[in-house]
């Protein structure tokens, strides 16, 4: 039983890879490093003190793909692989169409010439768009946007649930994250963004450990309790046991399935700087500035699907998760930049 985990050596890939270890399944990863490090994988190896076969692959590129299939028996396909920063999405449309459809329509591609009919589906809280109720819920409508990278989630979404359709062998799992953050506890892995960070907590770490000077807060007028944007923030780790249960799921069902992996609860921006201030006694100045233009003022995840259908719930607090980042960041103030390459 081995799965393939394209955008393996990324932030949710490598707890992902780690996880199906730890699980006794057998893990192979394929990702083009554009924004990530081989050292990631090396260190899920030294975790968990097994190999994971690793394919330094754009997983656009057919003809590079196939070797995968060729070289081992792969049963299912986890696709994390795409570029991911909203703001850079609406400044290079054309590169995040390219690269994010055409990764999912090139491996199901693939996937079909070697009978391979399994997909879960990096998905992202986004596709509920602008004009839908809290909480969010399955079955509630997706589109409008605000930025090509969440319309590349929708899009993909329709695409995978077109091929299943089509094919009544096809298992298709969309996963719809909410606002992962943490690390894996051992410290060794974690969230390793390239230049200034674009989300929330790898900004506080960064502040806490001293490589940036003070954290802002966009927006304290919002319609909250304490004026900041509330979000469902997810331990990653509890996210990598999220596509577990996925796959189990996948193994013995056809058709598609959507669930959302959050925890259900609502946080706010401060209450997230706090926490972290508490739980590790570090400070994070920090400002309180203008809105950022494109944010919601409030979301959260209904995760009642995810629980009654595939026995899956976040179980880390948000407490545990400011400790993780932490523990990870102050461990490996650079990320991995200082490592060997594998
Ligand atoms: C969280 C809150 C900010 C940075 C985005 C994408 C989503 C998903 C995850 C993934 C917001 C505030 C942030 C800072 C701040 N994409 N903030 N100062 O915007 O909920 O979700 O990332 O691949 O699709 O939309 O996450 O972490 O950017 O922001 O005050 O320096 O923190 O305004 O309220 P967001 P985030």
């Amino acid at each position: 039983m081995a799965v393939l985990v394209a955008g393996g050596c990324g932030y949710i890939g490598s707890h992902t890879c780690l996880e199906f270890l730890e699980q006794g399944y057998d893990v192979v990863a394929a990702d083009n490093l554009c924004n990530s490090s081989a050292e990631s994988l090396r260190r899920v190896e030294e975790l968990t003190g097994k190999k994971i076969p690793f394919y330094e692959v754009n997983v656009c590129d057919r003809a590079a793909v196939r070797p995968i299939f060729e070289n081992h028996k792969i049963d299912c396909v986890i696709q994390f692989a795409g570029l991911k920063a909203v703001g850079e999405s609406v400044q290079k449309p054309l590169e995040y169409y390219q690269n994010n459809l055409n990764a999912t329509l090139t491996l199901c591609d693939v996937m079909r010439e070697f009978g391979v009919k399994r997909m879960i589906f990096s998905s992202s809280a986004t596709v509920y768009g602008l004009d839908n109720p809290i909480p969010y819920v399955e079955t509630m409508p997706t589109g409008e946007c605000t930025n090509p990278y969440g319309w590349t989630k929708v899009m993909s979404e329709k695409i995978l649930q077109g091929v299943a359709a089509a094919d009544p062998e096809w298992s298709v799992v969309l996963l719809r994250y909410f606002n992962p953050i943490g690390a894996h506890e051992s410290g060794r892995i974690g969230e390793n963004p390239n230049g200034v960070p674009n989300n929330l907590m790898p900004y506080i770490t960064q502040v806490a450990v001293g490589r940036r000077e003070k954290l802002s807060i966009f927006g304290q007028d919002y319609p909250t309790p304490d004026g900041t944007c509330i979000r469902d923030y997810i331990h990653v780790v509890d996210l990598a046991k999220g596509h577990v249960a996925a796959m189990e799921y996948a193994m013995h069902h056809t058709g598609t399935e959507i669930f959302n992996l959050g925890t259900g609860k609502g946080v706010s921006v401060t209450e997230l700087v706090e926490t972290f201030e508490q739980v590790n006694g570090v400070a994070v100045p920090h400002v309180y500035v203008g809105r950022r233009a494109g944010d919601l003022a409030e979301y959260y995840a209904n995760a009642d699907k995810a629980r009654r259908v595939l026995g899956w719930q976040a179980e880390r607090s948000i407490a545990d998760m400011c400790r993780d980042s932490w523990n990870w960041q102050k461990n490996n103030p650079n990320g991995y930049s200082n490592e060997k390459p594998l």
